[in-house]
């Protein structure tokens, strides 16, 4: 189906076209297989492949941190890209697994890359923040405020791991991905974006302590608070729902339908999840680009990573129309419609 002319407010208002003119990757070395975790939590690789369709994924090295997962993406963004860091005026880095709580992950990054003319902030978004990350670089470049935008998810969701929590432990990896969105004077680019979230369900998908209402204290420290805590059944129920109906409404307001897409990126959570949603949808699981057995959830991390790779294999190609969707603790879900 040709695209028929967007008719939103916000492409009214649309002054330039944003694109992804790079993209990177990386994930640690270190890979800790389902056999592995069998050694650590009563569990099987029949159950975690069964459930969730992760075989293995990545565990970051003790020193190394979630800043320099990310800057080794944004490397490789940048040099795909064909610019310098210096030319970099926004870094935005998606995570729920900061360096510190402050100053933000995105300072740190920007000093080990030189962006020296960069302005930094941290999203805090969960495993949706990459895509809110890209709307809101698109909203600075349609709007003139700044020209090229680094967007970063980087995670190292094994330092907030309950390694004792077999309902948890066995989702959850490490890695990084990351974007250079600027206008580039072509139609190809971002066609739209929705966001969105449900503060209503705070306790479904959350870490309890480590912030300002829960320090950890000598008296709290045994407890496990500064972990991830999951209602996977509710989590489930409420990501096939909120990543179904983003997807819709990315699609609508770009005037396009499913069968125009080329290829959708989702979040990699479960590849259940991915299931459910591909038969909603009514599209061959075979559209999907799914990496999830190699790295399990790797929350803000895991849609640029899997863009990175598809852009990288060649999976996704120039004019090819790809739907990247996203769900995360919040609740917040994020939907994009990209002409690549
Ligand atoms: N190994 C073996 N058994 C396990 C394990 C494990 N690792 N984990 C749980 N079980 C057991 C449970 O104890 C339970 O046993 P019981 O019946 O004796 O009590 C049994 O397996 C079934 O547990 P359920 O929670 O009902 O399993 P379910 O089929 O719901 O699968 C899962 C659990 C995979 C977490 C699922 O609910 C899910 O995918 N939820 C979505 C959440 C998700 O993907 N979260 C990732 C982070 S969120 C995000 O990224 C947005």
């Amino acid at each position: 189906m040709k695209r028929q002319p967007r008719s939103s407010p916000r492409s009214a208002r649309t002054q330039r076209t944003v694109s992804i003119i790079g993209t990177g990757s990386y994930v640690p070395e270190r890979i800790l297989t389902n056999d592995d975790l069998t050694k650590i939590v009563d569990t099987s690789d029949e159950w975690i492949t069964t459930r969730t369709g992760i075989k293995e994924r990545r565990i970051a090295a003790k020193d190394e941190q979630t800043s320099d997962m990310g800057t080794k993406a944004a490397l490789k963004a940048i040099e795909q890209a064909g610019i310098a860091p210096a030319d970099i005026d926004l870094i935005l880095v998606a995570t729920a697994t900061p360096d510190m709580l402050f100053p933000a992950t995105a300072c740190f990054v920007q000093k080990k890359i030189g962006a020296t003319n960069a302005a930094c902030l941290d999203i805090s978004a969960a495993c949706a923040g990459f895509l809110f990350g890209v709307e809101i670089a698109q909203q600075f470049i349609t709007s003139h405020t700044h020209d090229i935008v680094l967007v970063i998810g980087a995670e190292k969701l094994t330092s907030i791991t309950n390694w004792t929590d077999r309902n948890t432990c066995v989702l959850f990896g490490d890695g990084a991905g990351a974007a250079i969105l600027a206008h580039r004077g072509s139609a190809h680019g971002v066609i739209s974006t929705h966001i969105g979230s449900d503060g209503q369900y705070t306790d479904i998908l959350f870490m309890p302590g480590g912030g300002s209402r829960c320090p950890i204290t000598k008296e709290n420290a045994d407890k496990n608070l500064a972990t991830i805590h999951m209602s996977g059944k509710e989590v489930y129920k409420q990501a096939v729902t909120a990543m179904l109906s983003a997807s819709q409404k990315a699609l609508e307001q770009a005037g396009l339908s499913i069968e125009d897409i080329s290829c959708v990126i989702p979040h990699q959570a479960n590849l259940r999840i991915i299931e459910g949603i591909a038969d909603r949808l009514k599209i061959p699981l075979e559209k999907f680009y799914v990496n999830l057995d190699k790295y399990g959830n790797t929350s803000a991390a895991a849609v640029a990573i899997a863009l990175d790779e598809a852009n990288r294999s060649g999976r996704i190609k120039s004019g090819d129309y790809i739907l990247m969707v996203v769900f995360g603790g919040g609740l917040t879900w994020a939907s994009t419609v990209i002409e690549w």
